[in-house]
């Protein structure tokens, strides 16, 4: 795989798409595909509506929009036998602020609280969508198999998940936003195969009451892992934890345990680093269902696809831009990181460069750094508060400043029917 002058644009790639090659030509009316229907497809199709471009299709793989927002009862292949690549589950609420979700210019209306449910969430895609009139644009059941250059266009192959039909066609641009979730972590231990009783990555979690009244290891603490270890503490006889992250652990329930990182699994059972021994009958993993980049970001990378397809600024030369790449990859290379994470855009400060950096080279709208601060604070206070952290509510005032109140609101009200 060679990477694109395009497909570097939203790069995220799933392992099951093969891309190949590269180019960005800058033509009259251009043709552009779009992979998904997700927070970063639509985000891209507004843009390019933005800027005049109205030539575009989007191919979603599933009947719906919304992508991971989707809360899909399945687990494993949804209701067209195809992989599923959401990892909604009940009770889910957003863990950063919709101030750092919303796209721009399309806020939730005044009053809303901080952090909606997920559902909810999922209901202002959806508005969003019809309200810029992209849904005409969509073609569901079109899962993208393979994109090929071939001389003056990109070939985008695609099987109709209906009726099991290969289908080609030509696009000038492709814009690929097929989400970064939906390939599970699974981390290896010792005696894994042994254990006998249920075993699931959180990517298939779906609801807390598959859990009532079982025994429950739950490993890792991400978002995701914390997350979990709230809903779960309430409904478990027992909830052992198993992570080293280091926050202010509140109490959960008298039920829950935590325990560091785990040494090997038995058939009914699994030791721990400090030997402890827990019987459990359910595993989950909550591992590498990691969430880094602020859906910002990727609003601006999609904008940034729409100013290049539109000719609002050129790319530099793809010899430039391999000297860049390959300075990039020697760098993490001498960092001792792994080449997978090649595409990984920093946290924190690195990826505030980044956003300065590519809103700089398309001559786009930045945000201004009080989104970063927002976002910084916020992942702090939750480590520290992560009963309460969603009970405060959170305005910008100006460019620099935001303030942060109290509210909690029973029931989470979402201002959205449908
Ligand atoms: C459980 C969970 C909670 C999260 N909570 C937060 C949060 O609170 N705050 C935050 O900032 N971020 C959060 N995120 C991150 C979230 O992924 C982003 O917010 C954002 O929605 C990602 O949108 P996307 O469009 O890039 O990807 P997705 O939402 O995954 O959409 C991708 C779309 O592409 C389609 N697709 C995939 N492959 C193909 C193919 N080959 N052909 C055609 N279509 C294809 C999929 O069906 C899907 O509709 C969370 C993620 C998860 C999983
Ligand atoms: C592109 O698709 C056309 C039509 O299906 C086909 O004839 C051609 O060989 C394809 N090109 C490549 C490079 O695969
Ligand atoms: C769990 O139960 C306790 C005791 O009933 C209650 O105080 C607490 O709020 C519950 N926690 C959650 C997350 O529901
Ligand atoms: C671009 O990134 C570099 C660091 O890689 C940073 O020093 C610079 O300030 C960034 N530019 C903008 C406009 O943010």
């Amino acid at each position: 795989m060679r990477l694109s002058a395009v497909g570097a644009v939203l790069c995220y790639l799933n392992l099951a798409l093969e891309v190949r090659d590269v180019v960005a030509v800058t033509k009259e009316n251009p043709r552009v595909c779009i992979v998904g229907a997700g927070y970063s497809g639509l985000g891209a199709a507004r843009y390019l509506k933005d800027y005049g471009i109205d030539n575009f299709k989007m191919f979603e793989a599933t009947k719906h929009i919304g992508g991971t927002w989707r809360f899909d009862p399945h687990v494993g292949t949804d209701e067209d036998g195809m992989p599923l690549f959401t990892s909604m589950y009940k009770n889910l609420r957003l863990n950063t602020p919709k101030l750092t979700m919303e796209y721009v210019g399309y806020p939730f209306p005044e009053g809303s609280q901080s952090y909606p449910t997920g559902v909810c969430f999922h209901k202002y895609l959806k508005r969003f969508a019809k309200d810029f009139d992209l849904i005409k644009h969509i073609q569901f059941q079109s899962y993208i198999t393979s994109i090929k250059w071939d001389k003056d266009h990109w070939n985008i192959t695609y099987t109709k998940v209906d009726t099991k039909e290969t289908r080609t066609e030509d696009c000038d641009f492709v814009v690929i936003s097929n989400g970064e979730f939906s390939t599970p972590v699974w981390p290896k231990f010792e005696g894994l195969k042994l254990f006998k009783g249920k075993i699931i990555h959180s990517h298939d979690y779906k609801d807390p009451e598959n859990y009532r009244n079982r025994r429950v290891l739950l490993v890792g603490a991400g978002p995701s892992g914390l997350d979990l270890a709230v809903h779960l503490s309430n409904v478990t006889t027992k909830l052992v934890h198993s992570h080293h992250l280091k926050y202010n652990q509140p109490f959960f329930s008298d039920t829950y345990v935590k325990k560091p990182d785990i040494r090997k699994f038995t058939s009914n059972g699994v030791y721990f680093q400090d030997n402890s021994f827990e019987q459990v009958d359910d595993v989950i993993f909550a591992t590498g269902v990691l969430q880094k980049v602020f859906n910002c970001v990727k609003e601006a990378q999609g904008e940034y696809a729409a100013a290049l397809i539109a000719g609002k600024f050129k790319l530099p030369s793809q010899e430039q831009m391999l000297k860049v790449w390959m300075t990039h990859v020697r760098d993490m290379k001498a960092k001792g990181s792994s080449i997978l994470d090649v595409n990984d855009i920093p946290d924190g400060t690195g990826m505030y460069y980044y956003f300065g950096n590519l809103t700089a080279e398309a001559g786009i709208y930045r945000r201004p750094k009080v989104f970063a601060d927002i976002r910084e604070y916020t992942r702090q206070f939750r480590l520290e508060n992560l009963l309460t952290f969603r009970d405060y509510d959170y305005k910008i005032i100006d460019e620099e400043n935001f303030v942060k109140w109290y509210n909690p609101r029973p029931g989470n009200p979402c201002p959205f029917d449908e």
